[in-house]
């Protein structure tokens, strides 16, 4: 793979990242001899293997290594969150070709003048986990008004916000941090399209500008300015529950 660093890991990690089992059941696997590290038997979860350099076999079942990558963009304004696009430019074209070649997408969407917390991976059931409705994962927005719509709006996000005849939105967490400009906090449970602009307009005021800053544990890094992105770290990595 094009300069991708690949460092050593536990073997229970690598086989749990190739989705081989849970953590807990490969640590049976292994200490049952199941698995071989360049052709022996290596009944140690906590062995390091370079899955570049060790050849690992379950139940002599070649494992090659797929590399997970998980990477935090700060979306600018502007940019569509797609993989591509034959005229806009995509959140894709913000990265190296070497994650294209390591086949990464959005895990969710942003609306093209959203800006702020996207998600890009290549480990799709991660991203399904995160992405189902099922799941209720929260995700904090904040939303530039432009005017208030009183302290009703508050009442009527905790109790589900009507936005049409089809459709009543999960109860959401509402408080506003400024009144000059009209700032609020908003955290959702769901994210249908334009979810957070029609809520609003459902109590009477307009999104003039829109920023994710959460998605589920995982927050914002502020030193990452609108364009910037950088891969998650270890502690982040289990925040999502990519570990
Ligand atoms: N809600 C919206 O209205 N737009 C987004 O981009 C995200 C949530």
């Amino acid at each position: 793979m094009e300069d991708a660093v690949m460092e050593s890991m536990r073997l229970d990690r690598f086989l749990k990242e190739e989705g081989i089992a849970t953590r807990s059941e490969l640590r049976k696997i292994i200490r049952k001899g199941r698995v071989k590290v360049d052709g022996e038997v290596c009944t140690d979860p906590g062995h390091h293997v370079d899955p570049e350099i060790n050849q690992v076999t379950f139940d002599d079942t070649p494992i090659h290594h797929s590399e997970y990558v998980y990477l935090m963009l700060n979306k600018p304004k502007g940019i569509l969150t797609a993989t591509s696009d034959r005229y806009a430019r995509t959140v894709l074209d913000l990265l190296p070709d070497k994650y294209r070649l390591m086949k990464v997408f959005p895990a969710g969407r942003l609306d093209k003048d959203t800006e702020g917390l996207l998600l890009i991976t290549n480990n799709g059931t991660l991203a399904h986990n995160l992405l189902s409705p099922k799941k209720r994962v929260p995700k904090l927005y904040e939303a530039q008004l432009d005017r208030y719509p009183g302290d009703s709006a508050i009442t009527a996000f905790k109790e589900g916000v009507v936005i049409n005849s089809e459709f009543t939105a999960l109860p959401a967490d509402l408080r506003f941090i400024s009144m000059e400009p009209v700032i609020a906090l908003v955290e959702i449970y769901e994210g249908k399209f334009h979810q957070v602009k029609r809520m609003f307009k459902a109590v009477g005021a307009e999104v003039v500008s829109l920023k994710r800053l959460k998605m589920g544990q995982l927050t914002l890094d502020e030193m990452l300015k609108p364009g910037e992105y950088r891969e998650l770290t270890e502690e982040e990595k289990t925040l999502i529950g990519a570990e």
